[in-house]
């Protein structure tokens, strides 16, 4: 196994990824960042320069389960203190897995500034994959705002509440186009002739070839529907996991995802296509992301002759679910789960008001980051740093009606955690509900830190614990670290508590976490030995030692 060493600088820059100028977050010059790549059993360092001038900083390896490097999980407020301007903080882990993985910002609503990017695990020489392909190629779909996270976050802790509404461009490899010609845009910062925006976003294949194209979603909101124009696509892998394989049209694919498909180039070598990227589950007015699937010879930048494909209907749950049931575990790649579990936790997602200030909450609970990281607070018994008292395995489910708009006025905000038995086997049910709007509920994509979960089961309606059970895949789920729940739906998941550490677990949305929509776990903090001092100096940890 190799050292994998990288050198980063994160800073503001001005961009104009969809013609429209505005600050964006980069990694050496670039948005999205440099693609990780590692071999299996690799380790990879990543010296980390703050150099945002005023913002603090933590980065996050999404899918990476940091087996003994709990500290180097990059949460900011759970696994670390955030980086200070100026400073250099040192990532170090193993890479234990093949497969295609994402990395992040995970401090404030940086993410969606364009701090993110690719990892990809390739397996050691001499193994292969259970699939062919001539080449493999990643592309990282993201959604783009104009304003600032600054304002952003400000609206949202403001009262009244301000929405960021819905993305100006759908962004493909950080490439989109925003029609400069809107009217109200100020003079100077929207030039549809920048060369950073001029050209989409291209994806070059020789006609007969097969592709491994890995796709990841780094949105801060927007499901979306990908496709290329006239071909279909294979889906192999799924978070890092072999999927028996199957073939879609279109993918739908959630924040925190990825997926490998595989895409052969079998069709008029004569002209260019359209790849598109659409908003899906949300009644949306931005325009769809494109690029070109580039047939060689044909010269890049070409328009394909057609007008490019309108996706499916943003409504159209159906088609989401079954992409979701088609998933299953590669033979002889996934073990099935445990049998039995342990704990079932049953989780309500609902939106809330707590104090008139609109949030996020899980059982009634919105979540609030302490100032001092879990992972040190647990470790050295700081216990007055947050709150003690668990939070509910259940809620009221008797007297809750999830199709109706409800206030729950009763709840509260909390920075208290679950704690989990050592190796025990989990369930987890999430549970979606109406909104604060009549007649609303919404797709919420979960990830969960520090390790991978079986997809167990799917519903619509409210989860009956006494027969939903029955129905669970428990022969052939797939694994994965991100999942969605849909409108009205509840999802059910299963993991082993078996990895030493504090690990968030929450909806990928960025706003959504922001306001309060997670929860953090903690296990076996007590095997772990001693954490590197580099993860304090913030809350309670300031000029800090060990007790
Ligand atoms: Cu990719 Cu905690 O997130
Ligand atoms: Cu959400």
């Amino acid at each position: 196994a190799r050292i994998r060493h990288y050198k980063w600088e994160v800073k503001y820059e001005y961009k104009s990824q969809d013609c429209y100028k505005k600050l964006a977050i980069t990694i050496n010059g670039r948005t999205p960042g440099p693609t990780i790549e590692a071999q299996v059993n690799d380790t990879v360092v990543v010296e980390l320069k703050n150099s945002l001038l005023t913002e603090n900083v933590a980065i996050h390896w999404h899918g990476i389960r940091q087996k003994g490097t709990p500290w180097f999980d990059g949460t900011g407020g759970v696994t670390q203190c955030p980086i200070v301007p100026g400073d250099t903080f040192v990532y170090k882990f193993v890479v234990d897995r093949p497969g295609t993985y994402l990395y992040h910002a995970h401090y404030g609503l940086q993410r969606e500034a364009g701090l993110n990017g690719m990892i990809r695990v390739s397996l050691p020489p001499g193994e292969s994959e259970p699939y062919t392909y001539d080449h493999d190629r990643s592309i990282l779909l993201t959604d783009w705002y104009h304003q600032s996270t600054y304002e952003q976050s400000t609206g949202l802790s403001s009262l009244p509440f301000v929405w960021v509404g819905e993305p100006q461009s759908l962004l493909i490899h950080g490439k989109g186009k925003f029609d400069c010609s809107t009217p109200g845009l100020k003079a100077g910062l929207c030039n549809a002739t920048n060369p950073e925006c001029s050209s989409p976003y291209v994806i070059t294949v020789v006609p007969g070839k097969t592709y491994r194209l890995r796709i990841g979603s780094l949105t801060s909101l927007a499901a979306l529907s990908f496709e290329i124009e006239g071909h279909n696509m294979t889906v192999v892998e799924a978070d890092g996991h072999n999927v028996e394989p199957f073939v879609v049209k279109n993918l739908f694919i959630y924040s925190g995802e990825t997926y490998s498909v595989l895409i052969k180039a079998d069709q008029a070598p004569t002209r260019n296509y359209w790849a598109v990227s659409k908003i899906v589950s949300r009644e949306s007015t931005t325009p769809n992301g494109l690029a070109i699937f580039n047939y060689y010879p044909n010269h890049p930048r070409r328009s394909p002759p057609t007008v490019p494909p309108v996706g499916p209907a943003w409504n159209d749950v159906a088609s989401r679910l079954t992409q979701g049931e088609a998933m299953k575990a590669r033979q002889g790649y996934i073990l099935p789960p445990p049998q039995t579990s342990d704990r079932v936790i049953v989780m309500l997602n609902t939106q809330n008001e707590i104090n008139g200030y609109r949030r996020w909450s899980v059982n009634n609970i919105s979540y609030n980051l302490p100032d001092t990281p879990y992972l040190i607070a647990v470790k050295d018994r700081l216990n007055h740093v947050f709150d003690q008292t668990p939070p509910p395995d259940r809620y009221d489910s008797q007297n809750y009606d999830i199709f109706s708009k409800r206030n729950n006025t009763n709840a509260t905000a909390s920075s208290s955690i679950y704690k989990l038995q050592f190796n025990s086997t989990v369930d987890i049910i999430l549970q979606n509900a109406n909104t604060m709007i009549p007649n609303n509920s919404e797709t919420h994509p979960w990830h969960l830190h520090g390790h991978d979960f079986w997809v167990i089961g799917y519903g619509q309606g409210k989860f009956d614990i006494n027969s939903d059970p029955k129905k669970y895949n428990l022969v052939d789920p797939i694994m994965k670290n991100t999942v969605s729940v849909q409108p009205y739906g509840w999802t059910a998941l299963r993991f082993v508590a078996d990895n030493p550490g504090v690990w968030a677990f929450h909806c990928h949305i960025e706003a959504h976490f922001y306001l309060g929509m997670g929860v953090v776990f903690e296990e076996g903090v007590e095997m772990l030995g001693r954490y590197p001092t580099s993860i304090t100096g913030c809350g309670d940890t300031k000029g800090y030692r060990r007790p």
